[in-house]
């Protein structure tokens, strides 16, 4: 099978990172007979230096010709620092977002048994806890119209749903739900917010529709508190862009690194993996940077836009026994850090010896 990925190395870390997982797509094609073929292109604070613009045109064109986005990260601090800044990197990836329709962000939150001792949480808390946060991604107060007033002293950013954007993402919570053990956490602020309370309505009209899955409702800041305390109680989670946004960095540190934590982001046109981290700046360009998330937002990738379940499976194995063998990064072991390419060279290895 031929494979057309569209390549967004993006700002930081980004490149670094996107190579590892080049080289773990690489040798699953060889191993399984596909072929990858890559094409680049500028988004972030790198396309805004080299064309003005964080999401150019170009960039967008290349997407939608793609079977598949492979994404990197964006951001990078001169921007962080200068509020009054008129284009940003992440202008870039919400744009993007936008054009591309992505509206479903599937974030898996999975723990690794040889990593139990990372978490910040105890042991018998996390050990086995595997859910799906699903984050609508299109709406709410991310694309809300924001502004200020004449004198610069107000400023306001409006958090909009329609029943539309509503249902379809409540839907594939549902049918994730379906598909896994039917739980269905919906979480929302109904108790103040006039869009959660619409959220809330839809969810109650649909819940009829799958009798099978047991669809509960939580407030946002009580889901953050269960998150931590029982995060093995959560099967299916679907929320509104930015109550997702927090709540999956939190979910995601249950696993004992953010460098872990994959996501793929489905809609309307092609699909986007990329990793929940950012582009962490620190370590940009120092072979720090742990390229995990990224392969394993491959492994979505060969599920999710090539229905090769079987090609997921084999990277997932691989970044399992690197593990448990300890050949990792410096954010999961300080003392035997390895280099982010290092770590590339031994799954693409792995997976041509093993896979
Ligand atoms: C994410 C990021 C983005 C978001 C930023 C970079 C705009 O935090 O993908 O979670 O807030 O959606
Ligand atoms: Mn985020």
């Amino acid at each position: 099978m031929k494979l057309n990925i569209a390549v967004l190395a993006g700002d930081g870390i980004g490149p670094e990172i996107i190579d590892q997982a080049k080289k773990v797509v690489d040798a699953v094609c060889e191993k399984k007979g596909h072929e990858a073929i890559y094409t680049e292109a500028l988004t972030g604070a790198a396309a805004i230096d080299a064309v003005g613009d964080p999401y150019p045109e170009e960039t967008h064109k290349v997407c939608m010709d793609a079977d598949a986005v492979l994404f990197g990260a964006i951001g990078h601090p001169k921007f962080d620092n200068d509020p009054t800044a008129k284009v940003r990197p992440e202008q870039g990836l919400l744009r993007m977002r936008k054009q591309l329709g992505l509206y479903a962000n599937l974030r898996p939150v999975e723990t690794f048994p040889s990593l139990l001792h990372k978490s910040p949480l105890r042991k018998d808390l996390v050990e086995g806890a595997n859910f799906m946060c699903i984050r609508e991604l299109t709406g709410g107060i991310y694309f809300g119209e924001k502004g200020r007033s004449e004198d610069g002293n107000m400023a306001f950013d409006n958090c909009v749903y329609t029943r539309e954007e509503i249902e379809r993402i409540l839907k594939l919570g549902f049918e994730y739900a379906m598909k896994r053990n039917k739980k269905l956490t919906v979480v929302d602020k109904a108790n103040v917010l006039e869009t959660s309370r619409l959220w809330r309505q839809i969810a109650q009209e649909m819940a009829p529709n799958y009798p099978e899955v047991d669809t509960q409702y939580m407030f946002v800041d009580n889901a953050a508190m269960q998150l931590i305390q029982w995060p093995k109680n959560f099967d299916v989670m679907v929320t509104e862009n930015m109550f997702g946004d927090i709540l999956t960095d939190e979910a995601s540190v249950i696993t004992g690194s953010l460098g872990l934590l994959p996501s793929a982001s489905i809609g309307l046109h092609t699909s986007v993996f990329e990793p929940i981290h950012g582009s962490y700046p620190q370590a940009a360009g120092k072979n720090i940077a742990n390229p995990v998330a990224t392969v394993l937002s491959a492994a979505l990738m060969f599920e999710y836009a090539f229905e090769l379940k079987e090609e997921a499976e084999i990277i997932r194995k691989a970044v399992a026994a690197s593990l448990e063998q300890n050949f990792v990064t410096e954010d999961i072991d300080k003392e035997q850090a390895k280099k982010t390419s290092e770590v590339g060279d031994w799954l693409a290895d792995y997976i041509r010896k093993n896979g």
